[in-house]
């Protein structure tokens, strides 16, 4: 059966990730990590509770997810944290929590899976980038750098696996509804995608669904999501 990872799978797009992948005609065993999970298996689904900015942490995770189940064919690199900040307002703490969730956490879990997936032959990275990984928003100086920075990785992994038979897809989305937005509050600021015509967690698993699910001769390099009703925020 094939194993599917998804890091930042306990809520958001994430969870909605996870519950695609499981749902899959195919019968994925689904590995979920993220730091509010607690330690317990169900039918085809694994939780392990792991904060990705450790590195001990993603090694315990891993090392424990291939010797159960063998080395995910799926990998999809999903946690991040988010917030709106001006460069003045943004502190050393912020900018290096930003980075060491959604930059050096995806890069932790890359090294530790796709070298596997190479010297098998097969496998796939999936990473949840941003609209932020090629548009630069005011407010958005630590976020958009973890995001250019995710996309860069994306690019140089697809190069560096280009000959092996494994895959790689960034998944880069626009606002989608869910708790990241909460302590912005968009739906009360002017300029911000209101709530309601944000992307659904859902649409971002029916990206991944599809990137993961064609023929193996084909890579999906790349998936740009906006929703239709579009505020850019200046
Ligand atoms: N929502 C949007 O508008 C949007 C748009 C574009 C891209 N994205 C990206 O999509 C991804 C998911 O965002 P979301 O909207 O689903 O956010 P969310 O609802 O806040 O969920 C974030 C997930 O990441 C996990 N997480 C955060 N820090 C973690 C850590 N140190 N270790 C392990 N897990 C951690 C959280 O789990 P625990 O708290 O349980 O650890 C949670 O499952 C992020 O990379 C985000 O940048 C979101």
């Amino acid at each position: 059966m094939s194993i599917a990872l998804v890091t930042g799978a306990s809520r958001g797009i994430g969870l909605a990730v996870a519950e695609a992948l499981r749902a899959l005609p195919s019968g994925m065993h689904v590995v979920r990590l993220a730091r509010t999970l607690k330690d317990e298996s169900a039918e085809r689904r694994t939780d392990i509770p792991c904060d990705v900015t450790k590195p001990a942490d993603v090694d315990r995770a891993v090392d424990r997810v291939i010797r159960e189940l063998g080395v995910p064919d799926v990998v999809v690199n999903n946690a991040g944290i988010f917030f709106i900040k001006s460069l003045a307002e943004t502190t050393y703490a912020d900018f290096t929590a930003a980075l060491a969730t959604n930059l050096t956490a995806p890069f932790l879990v890359a090294r530790a899976i796709v070298p596997k997936m190479v010297a098998r032959g097969s496998g796939h990275l999936v990473t949840i980038g941003s609209i932020s990984d090629y548009i630069g928003f005011s407010g958005s100086t630590a976020y958009a750098a973890t995001k250019f920075g995710l996309r860069g990785m994306h690019e140089v992994i697809r190069q560096e696996t280009a000959k092996t038979g494994v895959r790689t897809t960034l998944v880069s989305p626009g606002p989608v509804d869910t708790d990241i937005w909460d302590a912005v509050d968009p739906d009360s600021k002017p300029g911000f995608t209101k709530r309601k015509n944000m992307l659904r967690a859902e649409d971002v698993a029916a990206a991944v669904v599809y990137a993961v699910t064609q023929p193996e001769h084909i890579a999906v390099t790349e998936i740009r999501l906006l929703p239709t009703i579009y505020s850019p925020r200046g």
